[in-house]
């Protein structure tokens, strides 16, 4: 097999561009190329200002600048890197279906395909050929099949290489992974892969399997963090009937070493682009098989998510005397998470749904989501015209602006300068009584209810 000197990514996406700018910081030999569809997303990879890269992640931009034009190029010019490269990475889209069979459960395969086939027809050498994106376990067969059918000799070796990368914290999580898993058939082609994460990746922590192993293990772990969620914000309920804390519960909970403290954090309910997506991919690869019982379980993580988002809206309708009509309710967060411009399935686009169906005014502020985001988002839910979206919902460059005769506020992602608010000044300028209602348990209740607030906690009693 020859040495790989030449790397291509398909998809210049949350994944695509980060993870190649860590591998080229990490490979100065390697010549690196990111290739999209999207031309606007690849001149914004290109901007000259760093702040108007496409995706937003704390520490991206200084990557970027060390190697963009160096060994690291964003092109839109797909046929040419194919043509050049030694090993290409798929890190393309693979949302659930909105049509057809599976329409509403399985991942759409469309755009995979697409770059298999363009690859089938561009290669004159041969190739590895990576999946980066998440696909159901067994897609690399149909790539195998796509692929090893061109009839122009050329060999390809298919790996699956998932990424684990959590938006928000992208670069720490890509410079310092868990692990790296690697699925493959052919152990040339898997050493060429171990090489390149061996440039800063202990040897120990990379781990490689077969091919189906390494697909189906990606959205096993998914859907066993959306699971911790799930479980968290069920018992957050309990807590709220009990008097018991959900954040003491999970502090003791999550002290058994077997357990363990991370993702036991109660909140509104989980969103992101992945979580959804391959717990329903999950659940349908398990019906596919006849597994029904599989797919109810996994189905239920899922289930426990919606009613978590729909009741943190109803207590707020309940809360305000049981009408939201006409009254203003400040959204402070639209992103799914903090650190990070991502909307997609955040759990404040349901929430506003619930309200705006319920007639209530509301008024976003978020540090990092753009109005055109916000509309976007809410249009796409085809719940109301994009009119009616923009006489309903404000959205504003500033926390006391949005707060200001607002009848209450909400918190729906956990930004750190929430924390830092002058809450007397929010107060001062809202309806009586102020309302607060923290989807992500991060502020402090007692010093709300000091200053005079009417303060919900997701999770804890007394409210
Ligand atoms: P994304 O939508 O941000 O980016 C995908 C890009 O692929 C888009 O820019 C799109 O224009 C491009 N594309 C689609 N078809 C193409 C084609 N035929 N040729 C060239 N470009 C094409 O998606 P993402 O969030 O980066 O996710 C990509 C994959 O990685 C998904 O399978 C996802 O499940 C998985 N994943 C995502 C994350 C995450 O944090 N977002 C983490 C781990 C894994
Ligand atoms: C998640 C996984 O953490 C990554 O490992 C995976 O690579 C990625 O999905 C993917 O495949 O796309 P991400 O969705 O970026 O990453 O972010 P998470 O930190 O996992 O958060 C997901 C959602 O769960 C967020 O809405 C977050 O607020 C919520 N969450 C997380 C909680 O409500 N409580 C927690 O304790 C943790």
């Amino acid at each position: 097999m020859r040495e790989i000197k030449n790397i291509t990514c398909i998809g210049a996406g949350y994944v695509g561009g980060p993870t190649m700018s860590v591998i080229a910081q990490k490979n100065p030999h390697l010549n690196i190329t990111v290739v999209d569809l999207n031309r606007e997303r690849i001149a914004a990879w290109n901007h000259e200002d760093l702040s108007k890269l496409p995706i937003y992640e704390p520490g991206l931009d200084a990557i970027v600048k060390k190697v963009r034009g160096k060994n690291l190029f964003f092109s839109t010019n797909i046929e040419k890197a194919i043509d050049q490269a030694d090993m290409i990475f798929i890190s393309v889209n693979t949302p659930t279906k909105t049509y057809g069979k599976g329409k509403g459960k399985a991942a759409d395969l469309k755009h995979i395909e697409l770059c298999a086939r363009q690859i089938a027809a561009v290669a004159k050498d041969d190739k590895i050929v990576v999946e980066k994106s998440t696909l159901p376990v067994r897609t690399a067969e149909a790539l195998k099949s796509i692929l090893h059918n061109t009839g122009n000799g050329v060999n390809f070796h298919i790996l699956s290489n998932p990424e684990f990368l959590a938006e928000g914290t992208a670069v720490q999580d890509l410079e310092n992974p868990d692990r790296v898993l690697i699925g493959g058939e052919n152990k040339e082609a898997i050493q060429a892969l171990v090489t390149i994460y061996q440039s800063w990746v202990p040897k120990e922590r990379i781990i490689t399997t077969n091919l189906w192993s390494s697909e189906l293990s990606k959205l096993v772990a998914n859907a066993f963090l959306a699971q911790r969620v799930s479980s968290i914000n069920a018992i957050s309920e309990l807590c709220e009937v009990t008097g018991a804390d959900v954040n003491e519960v999970a502090y003791a909970v999550g002290a058994d070493s077997r357990i363990g403290p991370k993702f036991l954090k109660a909140s509104v309910g989980f969103g992101g682009s992945c979580f959804q997506k391959d717990i329903l991919n999950l659940v349908y690869i398990a019906r596919t098989y006849n597994l029904d019982k599989v797919a109810d379980y996994w189905e239920q993580v899922i289930l426990m998510n919606n009613h978590q988002k729909e009741r943190f809206a109803d207590k707020i309708i309940k809360t305000l005397y049981n009408t939201v009509n006409e009254k203003n309710i400040a959204f402070l967060g639209w992103s799914f998470k903090k650190d990070t411009n991502d909307t997609r399935e955040s759990a404040a686009i349901s929430v506003a749904n619930y309200l705006l169906e319920e007639e209530a005014n509301i008024i976003v502020y978020d540090p990092k989501v753009s109005e055109d985001q916000i509309y976007r988002d809410l249009d796409s839910l085809n719940t109301r015209n994009s009119n009616k979206n923009r006489e309903m919902v404000k959205v504003v460059k500033s926390p006391y602006e949005a707060c200001k005769q607002a009848h209450a506020v909400a918190i729906l992602t956990e930004w750190d300068e929430f924390k830092t608010y002058d809450w007397q000044k929010i107060y001062e300028n809202m309806y009586k009584p102020a309302f607060v209602f923290d989807g992500r348990n991060i502020l402090d209740s007692k010093k709300l209810t000091e200053l005079g607030f009417k303060a919900y906690v997701i999770g804890k009693h007394n409210n």
